[in-house]
């Protein structure tokens, strides 16, 4: 329990430090019971400068994603990896910049918003053993008092959504527990999955 409220303290905080290790580069595929989205990879599309969101673009090639990890980093749930960082390079010379993705959470909705930007912080995600995206939850605060305890939560959706002016299909996060109805009416719900190119 001390352990795994250190190491979530440490996650949670999402400095960039000491993330010595890149995976592959993979599209990020969603699945989903709506035909239109099933299928589809995902694309960084642009939201403002060295910003990128990540958009349904139809028939569009899908962009190339890694995962930041630290290396001999423990998976605190059996099944999954160790937490890191998803990671996506701006083309930029003379050499491209490895954006990190954040949540953008506008304090009205609960739909937050995967952001690939330059900065120090970023949210930790993993990958399950078949290679679906989640993250980690440490703590259940349904309950009084709050329970420790470490879970994996996917709640992805494919919503249209609004950042700095540009409108998108684009994927987002649910906040709160899973289940949690997204207050944004456009919302399929999907999952996620790295396929290695
Ligand atoms: C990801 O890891 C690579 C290889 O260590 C590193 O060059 C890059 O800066 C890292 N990116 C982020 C956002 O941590
Ligand atoms: C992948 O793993 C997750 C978590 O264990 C599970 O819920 C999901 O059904 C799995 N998906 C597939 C396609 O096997």
């Amino acid at each position: 329990m001390k352990f795994i409220a250190i190491a979530s303290s440490l996650l949670l905080s999402g400095l960039a430090a000491a993330q010595d290790q890149q995976s592959r580069p993979f599209n990020l595929v969603v699945s989903s019971s709506d035909t239109a989205l099933n299928g589809q990879k995902l694309v960084s599309c642009h939201s403002g400068a060295a910003i990128q969101s990540l958009c349904i673009y139809g028939a569009a090639g899908g962009s190339e994603f890694f995962f930041n990890t630290t290396e001999g980093a423990q998976s605190p749930l059996e099944g999954y990896e160790a937490g890191g960082s998803l990671v996506w390079n701006l083309n930029i010379q003379p050499t491209p910049a490895s954006l990190p993705m954040s949540f953008f959470v506008n304090p009205s909705s609960n739909v937050a918003l995967p952001l690939f930007q330059p900065s120090s912080e970023y949210q930790p995600v993993t990958f399950s053993k078949n290679g679906t995206l989640a993250i980690f939850s440490y703590s259940d605060d349904t309950q009084t008092p709050p329970v420790q305890e470490v879970t994996a939560v996917r709640n992805w959706y494919v919503c249209q959504t609004s950042f700095g002016g540009y409108n998108y299909q684009t994927l987002a996060w649910v906040l709160g527990k899973p289940g949690s109805v997204p207050q944004n009416p456009s919302c399929i719900s999907v999952d996620v999955t790295r396929k290695f190119v």
